[in-house]
């Protein structure tokens, strides 16, 4: 945890106007001031983001969020079981609300969460005003768990890094939206569906439409298909890596295996332990210089289903 001076500076920088990365529980985001749009078009411009893909406002507590945005019966019951915690909530923009027209990439809704990780916390309280983050990344990279990952990514860049340590859950927030009663899931993350369901007792929780279905079908404008992509190719559902591949095990790792290509998500096939270490552990696989990652079969219930969803974009055709 940095000291107190360390954060009344990121504090300060962000009211300034310029960006700070910092620790969630998640994965580390490039923030800047939500209600500057000039600082927001400056989180655009470092991670080579297209426009069109709207940000998270990251807010201290709900009452914050309620100041941005219109918060319905079941945003807030998900909003009371998850916050603050790995849950992004899309809801219906106040038309008074503070934040720039950028952050939201001009829809009429805007996506909140209150992160749970106290130097978030901290800076969040310390700048007093939302603060826009994606996770700190170069656009369609592997995303940053330490900050040695965003130091790498944005070298040279004005970007001030305030490290955490490691993160603790490891994928990003699960991103929903309540819509006519149903709850859409946009993006699994680090809160279940099995965990939404418990909270929900009977409302349905149903999967987002692909970009271009049903028009009235919320969807997660940045959900493209190829995302999270290191160097090297990415196979998944491989029980044994194919010869000079690298390869990333659920489980033990097998016998004989090459240690310096391989690495292991979980030994104990814990999907927690797993989604904490999983892009770490493509980023060590990447720079082995091997052309292709062979990762084995993960089951797809629990955090499975955001690991496997992180895992199918990394491998998806470029
Ligand atoms: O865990 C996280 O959510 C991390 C940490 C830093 O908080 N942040 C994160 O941000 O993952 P980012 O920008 O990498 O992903 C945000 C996602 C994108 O897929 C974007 O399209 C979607 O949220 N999104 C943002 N606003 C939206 C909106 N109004 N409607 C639908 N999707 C939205
Ligand atoms: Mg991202």
């Amino acid at each position: 945890m940095p000291d107190p001076a360390g954060l009344r500076e990121a504090a300060a920088r962000l009211v300034s106007g310029r960006l700070v990365a910092f620790p969630t529980e998640t994965v580390y985001g490039l923030g800047a001031d939500a209600t500057d749009g000039a600082a927001v078009a400056r989180i655009y411009e470092t991670k080579g983001r297209p426009s069109f893909n709207p940000l998270i406002a990251h807010v201290a507590d709900l009452d914050a969020a309620e100041r941005l945005a219109k918060v319905d019966p079941l945003s807030r019951s998900l909003a009371e079981a998850f916050w603050p915690g790995p849950l992004t909530l899309v809801l219906e923009r106040r038309p008074d609300c503070p934040v720039s027209d950028l952050v939201t990439a001009g829809l009429d809704t805007l996506a909140v969460r209150v992160p749970d990780h106290p130097v978030a916390r901290a800076l969040l309280a310390a700048a007093g005003r939302p603060i826009a983050a994606p996770s700190a990344n170069r656009s369609g990279r592997v995303s940053p768990t330490e900050a040695a990952h965003v130091i790498a990514e944005f070298a040279g860049r004005d970007v001030a890094v305030v490290d955490g340590g490691p993160t603790r859950v490891g994928v990003e927030s699960t991103i929903v939206q309540v819509k006519d009663g149903v709850v859409h899931l946009l993006r699994p993350g680090g809160v279940t569906r099995e965990d939404l369901v418990d909270r929900l007792s009977g409302v349905p929780v149903i999967a987002a439409a692909e970009p271009d279905a049903d028009p009235d079908r919320p969807v997660a404008p940045g959900m493209l298909l190829s995302h999270y992509a290191p160097s090297a190719r990415v196979l998944l559902d491989q029980p044994a890596p194919p010869p000079g591949a690298a390869f990333l095990a659920f489980g033990p790792v097998p016998e004989g295996a090459d240690p310096r290509l391989t690495r292991t998500l979980s030994p104990s096939g814990d999907l927690a332990e797993a989604a904490a270490n999983l892009f770490r552990l493509l980023r060590e696989l990447d720079a082995t210089g091997a052309p292709v990652i062979a990762v084995a079969p993960i089951p797809a219930t629990g955090l499975g289903e955001a690991i496997l969803d992180r895992l199918g974009r990394a491998a998806a055709p470029r």
